[in-house]
């Protein structure tokens, strides 16, 4: 996924007129979506059961445990009357931004791998796994079932890697038990700088001023507005900063990983991984050595055509429409490519495609080693200075602009990796669109299990791509704080 989409914001005020326009909008993305799912659901006359108890039955009960939420003794910290919501208001606010830094610190100086000893140490060859992760736990909880049922999971090391301290979160994942498992914590985030850079700094320029009135006015980034002359916003910055900032610090910063030379896979909270994306990752990788040398990445998602809605140039403006509105989340948008994903796809499940890097086909589980790593990382300026939020389009810029060798990928046909995060932030609801794109994948993948673990791959070329435009960035990348705190992930 791309860009700030998993920052996108919380439902805040409530005017009548605020609730008529978001009714109106989501009514229209209703339409839109359910034309769609309609279009190219899997079985369009089957009645789809989306309810919780369901998608648990189609869970192993061993693993249910990391899908219910663990009671709080809340009665330990306040000797009080078992109200929970009331509790867990106050929980939230002892927990305090000096208190959460003193954790992260630690937690990024001890390095803590958990499992260790029950898996043993790292190969230099092993799979690592780093997931970025946010706030939205219901996802996480299904990513890590995902994983879970993964063949081989036990070989593998996985890196959470947070930008949002969260006490739930943290035993959530301190309870995976099936591989190695590390946390480190993005130590510039908003959470823990809400009114200072990179947070929100009161006096940093508003989005809509023109650029004569901020110089009068003297904001902090006057100067800075982005190439569609806005100013920074801070949630629109962060998750390429965070990006960036685990890239760096899983290759050159993490003790695990110094002699690692294998595959680092890159997902997010809100995927779903196959059971066999282990066994296809390593023949993918294997294939790569035989038959493509100049392939440089692996891309374990893939995107339809259909899916793209909303032109990729326009998806700033949508995101920013969305956030006006105080619509939950920009995910509710984005038509879900899921509903399009044919079980007769995979059919084909051992076909492979060696083309072209292509941040918006190919963002989703991706993987690539330190020698890819150490060439993107030479061309920091590029990342770190390029005019686009996004850290896949940002990426791109990287492959076309300053790559000797651009990135080439190899992309399977039939996906391993899903984006399940249709529901957004903070959604509310138990059983809002999320669990319906969940109960989809888990439907695709059981009618799929017979073609999943092929043998071997078969590779189709897709030598040149319409030729890509040169293309302006998205923006929301001009202030050069940014460029700055970007440029110095790097500095070792
Ligand atoms: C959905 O599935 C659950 C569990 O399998 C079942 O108890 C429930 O009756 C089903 N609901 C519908 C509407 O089919
Ligand atoms: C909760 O904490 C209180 C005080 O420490 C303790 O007496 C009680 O047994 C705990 N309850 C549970 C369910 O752990
Ligand atoms: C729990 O606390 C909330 C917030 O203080 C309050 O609105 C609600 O009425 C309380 N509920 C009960 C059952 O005490
Ligand atoms: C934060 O919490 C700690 C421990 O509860 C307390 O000692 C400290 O004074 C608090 N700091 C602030 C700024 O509230
Ligand atoms: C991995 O480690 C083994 C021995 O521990 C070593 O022989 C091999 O060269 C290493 N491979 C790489 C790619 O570093
Ligand atoms: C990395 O390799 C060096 C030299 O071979 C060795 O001393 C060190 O223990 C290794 N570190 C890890 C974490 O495997
Ligand atoms: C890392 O990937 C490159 C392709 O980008 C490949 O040539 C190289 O053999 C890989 N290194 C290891 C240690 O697997």
């Amino acid at each position: 996924m791309s860009g700030g989409r998993s920052l996108l914001g919380r439902r805040r005020g409530n005017t009548w007129l605020r609730t008529g326009l978001i009714v109106f909008i989501v009514m229209f993305v209703w339409l839109q979506l359910n034309f769609l799912s309609f279009r190219g659901s899997v079985e369009p006359s089957q009645e789809l059961n989306y309810s919780n108890a369901a998608i648990l039955s189609m869970v192993p009960a061993v693993l249910h445990k990391f899908l219910t939420p663990k009671p709080r003794n809340f009665s330990q910290l306040l000797g009080t009357n078992g109200n929970s919501s009331a509790n867990a208001a106050y929980f939230r606010a002892t927990i305090n931004i000096s208190e959460i830094t003193k954790n992260i610190i630690q937690y990024n100086l001890q390095q803590t791998v958990y499992n260790e000893d029950i898996f043993g140490p790292l190969q230099n060859d092993s799979i690592v796994i780093v997931v970025q992760v946010h706030d939205r736990i219901t996802y996480l909880r299904h990513l890590i079932v995902s994983l879970a049922q993964a063949r081989d999971i036990s070989q593998v090391l996985i890196v959470f890697s947070h930008d949002y301290y969260d006490e739930d979160i943290n035993s959530l994942i301190q309870s995976v038990d099936f591989c190695k498992v590390i946390q480190i914590f993005y130590p510039y985030s908003i959470q823990t700088h809400p009114k200072e850079f990179p947070g929100e700094d009161p006096w940093d320029c508003p989005r809509d001023i023109k650029r004569e009135q901020a110089i009068l006015r003297k904001c902090n980034n006057a100067l800075y507005p982005d190439l569609y002359g806005h100013y920074r916003e801070a949630k629109f910055t962060q998750t390429k900063h965070h990006w960036w900032w685990k890239a760096n610090r899983v290759f050159h910063q993490l003790e695990i990983t110094r002699n690692h030379s294998g595959l680092v896979v890159f997902l997010e909270e809100d995927h779903y991984v196959a059971e066999d994306f282990i066994h296809v990752l390593r023949l993918m990788e294997r294939t790569c050595k035989e038959h493509c040398k100049h392939c440089n990445i692996l891309s374990l998602g893939t995107y339809l055509k259909t899916y793209n809605y909303y032109g990729d140039s326009k998806k700033k403006e949508a995101l920013r429409a969305i956030k006006q509105q105080n619509i939950v989340s920009a995910g509710q948008v984005q038509p879900s490519w899921t509903f399009q994903v044919l079980p007769s796809l995979y059919q084909h499940s051992q076909k492979v495609e060696i083309t072209p890097w292509i941040s918006s086909k190919h963002n989703m589980g991706m993987a690539f080693n330190r020698s890819t790593w150490s060439h993107m990382v030479k061309c920091a300026e590029y990342f770190c200075k390029y005019d686009d939020y996004n850290w896949d389009w940002s990426l791109q810029h990287v492959s076309q602009n300053c790559l000797k060798q651009k990135l080439y990928a190899m992309v399977v046909r039939g996906p391993r990796v899903f984006h399940i995060g249709e529901c957004g932030v903070h959604h509310k609801k138990t059983n809002c669109e999320s669990t319906a794109v969940i109960s989809k994948v888990q439907r695709v993948l059981k009618s799929a299990k017979t073609h999943l673990f092929p043998k071997y791959l078969t590779l189709t070329y897709t030598s040149l791509v319409k030729k890509t435009k040169l293309r302006k960035g998205n923006g929301g990348w001009g202030d050069r704080r940014d460029h700055m705190l970007c440029m110095g992930m790097t500095l070792r």
